[in-house]
């Protein structure tokens, strides 16, 4: 009888290789941690890419989503279900402005749907109706350009590779769909000096860049776009993917950055549901002025037929999601956020390893950036970029990292890691550098 294939066996033969993974093959997961096929032990700082917010498997959304299951799980879009309704409810509460909310299953998905909203937007409204109505002008030119920024990352789908601003994820794929723009991050004269550009009918940004290796916009910023999108009559849309729903300390990124700012249209995925599929976009009530002369809100341009999905917003993904949101509150992981933050990032500042260039974040949204020589004094192999080393390195010594771009390591542990889960993974991090 033959043996049976190894993980990596089966992924060699079956799994096509858009990835490139680590060598890790993680079996199960508890709490801050997980375990190999061989029964080894790892404190996961990485979270799923800031998916699991807290941790696995979690007693209360093991029970909620258990009883679920037994319950419904699918129904498609064409019913009501409550799950939904109720989730889509927390949602608008958390924004804290009025509007709507759609569900879909990624972050590149939820990011479609702000496209097609622009799209909607620029090719069928005139622009925001004044607060005494606007005027309808049915010749005006359409508005199709959408301004977003250099170092983005908005997904995998053809739309998210144009609108991210990175050429990596693009080569190969062209020709891009038209009609993105990029500009220097967090350069307000760059971003006024893009709307000028005939057509710009929206703003899409990270409020934090996480793929772009932790990097914050400043609250003048925030305050400037919105200024700037009021004045244009064009959408401010953030990209909460990553930096969303509890990692800054905040249930907004941008409200740890300018909680005075509203915007348009968010989308999130990541840590919504705690590691189930689940994306979403909530979208103003503000009014638009339609060229046909109607005036209708925002969150209503998206109507009957126009978009869907069959698996966004099931029954049992929602429960599940709206049990993730209960524990963050209950639990008070907002301020656990905020606080082991600044602890985290204050024990990795007083490393004061020669090997780190920087250590900066925003809540649990830590990023740790290696020194610019670090690959030359290390004689690292051609091609073996320092962040990736250095992340095989902590595997080796039992701690789950991410790595961005070349030079920097990502820490985005659950909301609900402890002092000692960071104490435990700030002295790997110091004894594999001291090992050096
Ligand atoms: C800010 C941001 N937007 C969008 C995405 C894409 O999300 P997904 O991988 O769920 O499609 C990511 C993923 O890393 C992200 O960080």
């Amino acid at each position: 009888m033959s043996a049976s294939p190894t993980t990596l066996e089966l992924f060699d033969q079956y799994v096509i290789p858009t990835y490139g993974r680590f060598g890790v093959r993680i079996e199960r997961g508890q709490g801050c941690r997980v375990w190999d096929e061989d029964g080894r032990e790892y404190l996961d700082f990485g979270a799923g890419i800031a998916v699991t917010s807290l941790g696995h498997c979690h007693p209360r959304v093991v029970a909620r989503m258990s009883q679920q299951l037994g319950q419904l799980v699918h129904t498609s879009n064409l019913y009501y279900t409550r799950p939904q309704g109720e989730l889509a409810k927390r949602l608008v509460e958390i924004v804290g402005a009025p509007g709507k909310v759609f569900f879909c299953n990624s972050g590149a998905e939820a990011n479609e749907a702000l496209y097609k909203l622009s799209r909607k937007f620029g090719n069928e409204a005139n622009g925001f109706a004044l607060p005494m109505g606007g005027t309808s002008n049915p010749e005006a030119p359409l508005r199709r350009g959408i301004i977003t920024m250099n170092g983005s990352f908005h997904g995998r789908t053809l739309g998210g590779i144009a609108a991210t601003g990175q050429d990596k994820v693009k080569k190969g794929f062209e020709p891009m769909v038209e009609g993105y723009s990029h500009i220097p991050f967090n350069d307000i004269t760059a971003l006024n000096e893009a709307a000028e550009a005939r057509g710009t009918v929206a703003v899409l940004f990270e409020p934090i860049q996480g793929e772009g290796g932790i990097h914050p916009v400043s609250p003048e910023y925030l305050r400037a776009a919105r200024a700037l999108c009021d004045r244009r009559s064009m959408l401010l849309l953030f990209d909460e993917v990553q930096c969303g729903l509890g990692r800054t300390g905040d249930w907004n990124g941008w409200d740890t950055l300018a909680p005075d700012v509203k915007p348009d249209a968010v989308s999130w995925a990541k840590g919504i549901a705690g590691g189930f599929p689940l994306g979403a976009v909530w979208v103003s009530s503000r009014l638009v002025q339609l060229r046909n002369g109607e005036v209708k809100p925002l969150c209503d341009l998206l109507g009957p037929g126009t978009h869907g999905t069959t698996f966004g917003g099931t029954p049992l993904i929602c429960a599940g999601a709206l049990e993730v949101l209960s524990i963050i509150e209950d639990e008070r992981l907002l301020e656990n956020a905020r606080t082991l933050g600044k602890y985290a990032l204050n024990a990795l500042r007083s490393l004061c390893s020669p090997w780190i260039r920087e250590v900066r974040g925003v809540g649990l949204m830590l990023g740790i950036e290696l020194a610019a020589d670090f690959g030359t004094r290390h004689a690292l192999p051609p091609g073996k970029a320092p962040s990736i080393f250095m992340v095989e390195k902590l595997h080796e010594a039992g701690l789950l990292t991410i790595p961005s771009g070349t030079h920097i390591l990502r820490w985005l542990p659950p909301l609900n890691v402890t002092a000692a889960d960071v104490d435990e993974a700030v002295r790997i991090l110091s004894s594999v550098l001291g090992a050096l």
